[in-house]
């Protein structure tokens, strides 16, 4: 059994996330995990929300809330929303708790101790009105590039580019509105990140399994050279710069950076998950820390691509620049994105679907299957709701959830609700289990690359053998002339819907629990990772009775697309 600890990206706390958010990291993050503990590995399965920084505050602000009640209230959502898209986090952490604080505290600590920490003194943006530095996004002004009058302080909403907030033109107050805003001296630590140069380039280089989109990512930013970089920002929500809880003369008004804190919370939500449970002798060491147990450990995290710099340069700085014996990432995903119409989804624009509107629409299985069988993988993607409709309808409802309920109807009204005995398998019986475990194995081994699209058009083919097979087989017109016969493949048929439940189950394991209920089966026991369907054939003994399903999966009208376009901004 391996020890396998996963992480997702940590979504922002300013709001719900949407099909895109959930799809460059949660969901895919989500499947693994299910697919390796199937398998009987120990997974822990960690995420949090990343509360800090100006979008926290702004959003606070804008909710009319202080920033601790509206982050709290937040965290509560996302939690919620997860687990009812079925992401099976072992914990939901917050980036803002107090193990997370301690934590950064001690890497700023050790880095500075290794001189590759310093002060420097920089020119920033002072609003006199609100008598403070205006960080980040709390400047706006007109881009320099495009000439968009309302670009913020950090990036130009409409031409992308990143920004210094000393570069905008006719800079004012995002708090105020006030234009009275100087340029003043501050001081800020800054990360020596171009000493790591070497050790990052080398390191990177060692990781010959990262997939390409990783790989090109990093080698990227490794090649146009490491930048020493600022951790501090002139905040009031965030980790106070203090070393051992004593504040640091002149960075009373500042906090660490949220990039600088965010990706310690992989490690501090490791530690509120064992911190949860007390009784449970939970050991979060053991899963970072080399010389406590975590030699043996494999770590895999997921994330879009914008992510991936900070996750293979930046975090990694923070991580080996310590010297101390912290486990690193094995395996990185990184995903392209999922456009809305080709376009971005948007909160304020009305474009797009989120979490909490996709589950008043239809269940979580609907939509994980959809984006994951079309995840953007190897380019962008673009979701509309006429292919959402298509691929439902089709995989889903007509060749899944047909399959189940034409089989367990048949039994039931021709044999009764019990797994029929007469009869032997044969031929055909023997070529099904030839063409499916060719089949397992391939769809096994994309799941263990993380090439979703492959595999999911592998557990596509999987369910299609299966209606091919009742095809040829025909129990319904065998009946008449060779009543065993018939029953034999109506009990292979009956096994292939417990085979194809543990096989689903990473995927749509709301169906795939369903689907074992039929049967009466605990999903846990009848839900280890098949490596052949010739046992799987057996499974059920002669005589087991099971309940035929409600339908699985209702097709989507032509109707319902329609509203949704309207209500979701189409177009
Ligand atoms: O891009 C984002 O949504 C960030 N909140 C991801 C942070 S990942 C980790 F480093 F915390
Ligand atoms: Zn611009």
């Amino acid at each position: 059994m391996a020890r396998i600890l996963i992480t997702s990206a940590l979504p922002y706390i300013n709001g719900i996330k949407h099909l895109g958010n959930l799809v460059g990291s949660m969901l895919p993050a989500d499947v693994y995990a299910r697919f390796e503990r199937a398998r009987g590995n120990e997974v822990l399965f960690i995420c949090a929300t990343d509360e800090h920084g100006t979008p926290a505050e702004l959003a606070a602000r804008a909710a009319g809330q202080t920033v601790e009640a509206y982050c709290a209230e937040q965290h509560e959502i996302q939690k919620r929303a997860g687990e009812a898209f079925g992401l099976s986090f072992d914990h939901f952490g917050r980036s803002s708790g107090p193990q997370n604080e301690k934590l950064t505290q001690h890497f700023a600590a050790v880095l500075e101790d290794r001189g590759l920490i310093e002060e420097r003194v920089t020119t920033q943006i002072f609003s006199i009105d609100d008598q403070r530095f205006l960080p980040d996004r709390y400047v706006e002004g007109e881009c320099p590039h495009c000439g968009y009058e309302k670009a913020r302080g950090d990036q130009c909403d409409n031409c992308g580019r990143l920004l210094d907030p000393m570069e905008l033109i006719n800079p004012y107050s995002a708090i105020s509105g006030s234009h009275k805003v100087e340029p003043r001296e501050t001081r800020h630590l800054y990360l020596l990140q171009s000493k790591l140069q070497d050790r990052i380039a080398d390191w990177v280089a060692s990781k010959t399994e990262w997939p390409a989109l990783t790989k090109s990512i990093a080698n990227k930013w490794i090649k146009e050279g490491l930048q020493d970089r600022s951790i501090t920002r002139d905040l009031y929500w965030g980790v106070p710069v203090e070393r051992d809880g004593v504040p640091r003369p002149g960075f009373e008004q500042k906090v660490f950076y949220v990039w600088f804190d965010a990706p310690i919370e992989y490690i501090g939500a490791t530690q509120e998950w064992a911190e949860a449970a007390p009784d449970q002798n939970r050991d979060w060491r053991s899963w970072w820390r080399l010389d406590e147990g975590a030699h043996d450990v494999r770590y895999v995290q997921f994330m879009g691509k914008d992510n991936v710099a900070f996750h293979t340069v930046s975090f990694p700085c923070t991580i080996l620049g310590s010297e101390e014996p912290w486990k690193t990432v094995d395996t990185l995903k990184s995903l392209n994105w999922l456009t809305w119409y080709g376009g971005k989804f948007s909160t304020s624009q009305n474009r797009g679907i989120f979490m909490d509107q996709a589950l008043e629409l239809l269940p979580a299985d609907y939509w994980r299957w959809q984006l994951m069988a079309n995840a953007p993988e190897s380019d962008d993607a673009s979701f509309t709701l006429e292919h959402f409709a298509a691929v439902v309808n089709k995989d889903l409802a007509d060749v899944l959830g047909n399959f189940v309920n034409r089989i367990t109807r048949f039994c039931a009204a021709r044999f009764g609700e019990a797994i029929p005995c007469e009869g032997n398998y044969g031929a055909a019986e023997e070529k099904l289990v030839v063409d499916l475990d060719a089949k397992i194995k391939s769809y096994t081994d994309n799941l263990a690359a993380m090439e979703f699209r492959k595999a999911f058009a592998e557990l596509r083919a999987i369910w299609v053998a299966g209606n091919e097979y009742l095809q040829v087989a025909a129990p319904w017109t065998k009946i008449k002339e060779d009543k065993p016969a018939a029953a034999a493949s109506v009990r292979a048929g009956l096994n292939l819907i417990v085979l194809f439940a543990a096989l689903s189950a990473p995927v749509i394991p709301f169906t795939a629990e369903k689907m074992f209920r039929v049967f009466g089966l605990d999903p846990k026991e009848a839900g280890r990772w098949p490596t052949s369907a010739r046992p799987a054939l057996e499974f059920l003994n002669p005589g087991h009775a099971f309940t035929p399903p409600d339908v699985l999966f209702k097709k989507i009208e032509d109707e319902q697309v329609e509203e949704w376009r309207e209500r979701f901004g189409a177009e």
